[in-house]
Formats: structure tokens, C-alpha cells, sequence
């Protein structure tokens, strides 16, 4: 018997809660239209003149590419009139983003990265988008940067979507991790992975070992040991998209490792919209996600675009890095 088909929007509304008002929900659902217009993007972008540098910089002093630039716009321009929100954050704008005044503010700050993995958007391999969802403190204030800058323990949702061979939507709203497969012929997102966990035994880690001369001592002797202890033997997979090798983790088992190195101090990933996100989902699903020290859940951003070390995945691998570091 085959997986009855279930739309995404069909299995949000089964997940909420009797007496919610269904903004979550339907910031759900405009988040799945944003993903479906990211993804055609994706899929034609050498035909459309997509490819390619956008001719600026982020805050982040990165060279945007064109699709990071069109996933940034689709984003905002999908949800910043809804009245669901009260504030919005990117990665590839300066600023907390304050909703118009001309727009109803409404109780949720989304939080997102809209394209992860740029370095390889012309070379055709998997990117992706990742979100996370906050409920405002104050729901009779305008959104403030009070609301955005938030420890991941306060999300009330998080998510990715993965462009890669088929378009997946993975989130979590606390109650498990749910997977939806798009099928582009009806253009519906389906239930395809319910209630993802972490499998026991773990196959895979992901760091990119081209900076590990530049590792602490500490963290070398963790590499020494994932290369020879784990049974069994551990194969390294590293694609430079961390939504990838996140989801490849999540289904196999396996650690995405991303510490602090000369050229980035204190790791390159971003503690906001890209670390805490997933490691709300890594809980949610069995795992773990640390800075090396303690929960990436636990950490309160100081500043919005602020990195952190990242190791994430099968929490016996992540609590590992901690007695190496811990050492
Ligand atoms: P982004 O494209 O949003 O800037 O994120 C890229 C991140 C992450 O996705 C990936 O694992 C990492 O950068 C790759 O960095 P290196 O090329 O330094 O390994
Ligand atoms: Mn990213
Ligand atoms: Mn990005």
C-alpha cells in the first residue's frame, strides 16, 4: 500500500493546535510558494541569465550571486504584506527588515537564509533555504530587533528547503520533523518523510578538511578520531551546502562540522538563520546541535548576522567534539 497522498497544507492543519488562529499555518503555506518559485528558478537558472554574480556585496561582505538576490526578493515579497509578521531577517540584508506600516503587523518574526550553498549555484549541485520562526514578545509593539535577536530554544518552528534532485520541504513545529516531496507536475508538496529521526548508527561526517591545519588541537584529535574509532568506519562526504549535507545526516546519520579557523575565528555558519534553525530541527529529530561547548539552542545572538562554530547531527558524534574540546 503506497503513502496516501497528503498536501502539505493538509497535514499543516492536521497539526494545529484546536484553538490556534492558523497564522502559523498559513505562513507555512507561503513559505511552500516561495520554495516552488525558488526552485523553478533553480532549475532553469543557465537559461535565464540567472548564473552568476549580482555585481554586489552582503553584509556579510560576500559577492551575491543573481539567485541569492531573487531568493532574498521572492522571500520578502511573499510575506511582507500578509499580516503575519512582525519583522523579518536575512542574510542578505544589512538591517532587521520592520514590516511597512501600510501592512497589518502580525505576531511571528521569520528568520531566513534564502539561498544556502551559493558557491555552488553554476556548478548544479544542491542548495537550499532555511527559516525559523519566532512569536513575538510583545504583541501590542510594531516588530523591534528585541524580537529578532532570540536563542533558537525560543523558535517555534524551523525549516529548510533542499533543491537538489527532487524539492523537498522539511520543517518541524515542535511536534516531529515532516518531510514533503514536490511533485512539480501538480506543483503540491507531499508527504513523503514523516517524523524524520536521526538514525542510531551514523555513516557519514561532513567538514571540509581543507582547513584543518587551521583547526585548534583539540579538534584535530577529534578529526584523528572520527577517521578511526566509529564502527563502522565513517565515510566523509562534504558538499559546501549545508542544507545538503545536513539532510544527507538526517537521513544516514552523521555530524556536519563547521569550527572556528584562522579566516573565520568564530566559525562561518550564522548562529541567527542557519545554526539555529537546524539545530531546532536536529533536536526535534533525535539530534544535536552544539558550538562545541553547549547547545547552539542556548546561545542569545548579539548581533543578527553573528557566526558561530557548528557541529550538528547524530547527537553521540556532536557530544563527542565537546570531550575533545572540553579536553
Ligand atoms: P551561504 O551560501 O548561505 O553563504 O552558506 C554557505 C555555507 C554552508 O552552506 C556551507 O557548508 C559552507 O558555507 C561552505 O563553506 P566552505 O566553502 O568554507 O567550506
Ligand atoms: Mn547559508
Ligand atoms: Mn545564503
Amino acid at each position: 500500500m503506497s503513502n496516501p497522498l497528503i498536501t502539505i497544507e493538509r497535514f499543516l492543519l492536521s497539526q494545529q493546535p484546536e484553538n490556534a488562529k492558523g497564522d502559523l499555518t498559513t505562513l507555512f503555506y507561503d513559505i511552500a510558494l516561495a520554495a516552488k518559485m525558488i526552485a523553478t528558478q533553480t532549475r532553469r537558472s543557465a537559461l535565464l541569465d540567472i548564473l552568476g554574480y549580482e555585481g554586489t556585496t552582503n553584509v556579510q561582505g560576500e559577492r551575491q550571486r543573481k539567485l541569492d538576490v531573487y531568493a532574498d526578493d521572492v522571500m520578502f515579497k511573499l510575506n511582507d504584506h500578509t499580516g503575519r509578521l512582525c519583522a523579518m531577517v536575512s542574510e542578505e540584508r544589512d538591517d532587521w527588515i520592520p514590516i511597512p506600516e501600510v501592512y497589518s503587523k502580525g505576531h511571528y518574526i521569520l528568520v531566513y537564509d534564502p539561498l544556502d550553498g551559493s558557491s555552488n549555484i553554476d556548478t548544479n549541485v544542491t542548495i537550499g533555504t532555511i527559516f525559523g520562526v519566532f512569536h513575538t514578545l510583545d504583541i501590542d509593539q510594531r516588530g523591534r530587533i528585541e524580537d529578532c535577536l532570540r536563542p533558537g530554544r525560543e523558535l517555534v518552528a524551523a525549516g529548510y528547503i533542499i533543491y537538489g534532485t527532487s524539492t523537498m520541504f522539511v520543517y518541524s513545529a515542535g511536534q516531529g520533523v515532516h518531510g514533503f516531496t514536490l511533485d512539480p507536475e501538480i506543483g503540491e508538496f507531499l508527504l513523503t518523510h514523516e517524523n524524520m529521526r536521526f538514525p542510531e548508527k551514523p555513516a557519514y561526517y561532513s567538514f571540509n578538511f581543507g582547513a584543518a591545519l587551521l583547526w585548534e588541537k583539540g579538534m584535530q584529535k577529534y578529526a584523528e578520531w572520527l577517521q578511526s574509532a566509529p564502527e563502522p568506519r565513517l565515510s566523509q562526504r562534504y558538499i559546501g551546502s549545508l542544507v545538503a549535507d545536513f539532510h544527507r545526516n538526517l537521513l544516514y546519520g552523521g555530524i556536519y562540522g563547521y569550527p572556528g579557523e584562522v579566516k573565520y575565528p568564530n566559525g562561518k555558519i550564522r548562529l541567527l538563520y542557519e545554526a539555529g534553525p537546524l539545530a531546532f530541527l536536529a533536536e526535534h529529530a533525535g539530534g544535536y546541535g552544539s558550538n562545541g561547548v553547549t547547545s547552539l539552542l542556548d546561545i542569545k545572538p548579539d548581533s543578527l548576522h553573528q557566526r558561530t562554530p557548528v557541529f550538528i547531527g547524530t547527537r553521540s558524534l556532536v557530544e563527542k567534539v565537546e570531550e575533545f574540546l572540553g579536553k
